[in-house]
């Protein structure tokens, strides 16, 4: 089992990754809990036991499901239950249901305890680590949530097994985009355990330094959390879009290579780290070009309503000193950019 601490003062705690780590519950659980909530979904079968009275709740699936409703209903059978503001919350499952059930514990009696048990591979390195919480409104997604730590992660690579491949592969884009967040080359080539453990310690470096992503001013300067969205400026922007088909990862994956090819043409990186680019998601069996028919114009405009930006056309791009925020640019240069990724 491999530990990684996410260092936050007194809301730090540890995330615990290897085979059978969702067994470990009963170790992390805070002290004074009576009762475990556990959020899950139906079809995800993973069974935790807390060794206390414990009680499983179920919520919907997909992006709809993760919404306030949810969060209502769930508050409500934890009343009827009776879970105090000294008992848990475990959240069994992938972003959606973290996400979601984290929020609900975050508004509980203004806030209980929660633990997440993450089993998708893009829970496991992003989604689940970091104590961002929220639900979706039909106005977007994620506008409503809480900065909300867990007590503690346990990612269980296990349970990975049962996951639709396309599931593990959209976890895979996110990976790739670490690769480029650190001196990535050692990441390509670890087992499972310990690539999900470095992804889990690049992402607690960035929330360690910038734990609820300061907006304007200086920030956390090189450890900005908004330069976890590297390469999600583009993804974003075709999965707002609606008609690619895409999963996350994938999607994310595209927007690496857009934001490499961008990078080039602006003179901040030089071909072979482009190369790298492509190399890398394609190495995880994940798209580099745009899809067929893929609408540039159309793109660009929801890009320019990304909320990241802040003055003219704002991305997140790779450059000599590594990856960084860069504003005011050109929206020639990014129609040139989206050409050269069209297939
Ligand atoms: N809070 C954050 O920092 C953060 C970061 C990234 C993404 N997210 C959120 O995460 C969500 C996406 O999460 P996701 O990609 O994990 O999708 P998801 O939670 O919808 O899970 C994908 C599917 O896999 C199923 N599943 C989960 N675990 C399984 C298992 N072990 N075996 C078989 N099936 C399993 C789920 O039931 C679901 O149908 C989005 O809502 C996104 O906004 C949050
Ligand atoms: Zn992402």
């Amino acid at each position: 089992m491999i530990t990684v601490p996410v260092s936050l003062g007194d809301r730090s705690y540890d995330v615990l990754v290897g085979r059978g780590a969702r067994h470990r519950l009963l170790e992390v659980l805070p002290v004074g809990v009576a009762r475990a909530a556990i959020v899950t979904q139906e079809g995800i079968g993973v069974g935790v036991d807390a060794g206390h009275d414990q009680r499983t709740f179920h919520m919907g699936s997909g992006e709809t499901a993760k919404d306030l409703e949810t969060v209502q209903d769930l508050c409500r059978q934890f009343s009827r239950w009776g879970l105090t503001r000294g008992d848990v919350v475990v959240a069994v499952g992938g972003g959606v249901v973290t996400d979601t059930a984290g929020f609900a514990a975050a508004v509980y009696h203004r806030g209980v305890r929660w633990i997440a048990v993450p089993t998708t591979l893009l829970g496991q390195v992003d989604a689940a680590i970091g104590g961002k919480t929220g639900v979706n409104l039909p106005e977007g997604k994620n506008l409503v949530g809480a900065f909300w730590q867990p007590s503690a992660v346990l990612c269980d690579t296990e349970v990975l097994e049962t996951l639709p491949p396309r599931e593990y592969r959209s976890g895979l884009g996110e990976v790739a985009k670490y690769h480029f967040l650190d001196e990535g080359e050692a990441l390509v080539d670890m087992a499972l355990d310990e690539k999900v453990a470095k992804c889990v310690a690049i992402k607690a470096a960035y929330v360690g330094a910038d734990e609820r992503e300061a907006v304007g001013g200086p920030g956390a300067g090189r450890r900005s959390r908004a330069l976890l969205n590297y390469g999600h400026t583009l993804g974003h922007a075709l999965e707002t879009a609606g008609h690619y088909d895409l999963r996350h990862g994938e999607a994310v994956a595209i927007g690496l290579v857009f934001a490499a090819v961008l990078a080039a043409r602006l003179g901040r990186i030089e071909g072979a780290r482009v190369e790298e680019h492509r190399r890398v998601v394609a190495g995880y069996d994940l798209p580099t070009n745009l899809p067929p028919g893929a609408d540039a114009a159309q793109l660009i405009d929801v890009m320019g309503r990304d909320k990241k930006a802040v003055a003219g056309m704002t991305f997140i791009l790779d450059g000599p000193c590594g990856v960084e925020q860069v504003a005011d640019v050109a929206v020639a240069d990014v129609e040139a950019a989206l050409k050269e990724i069209s297939a």
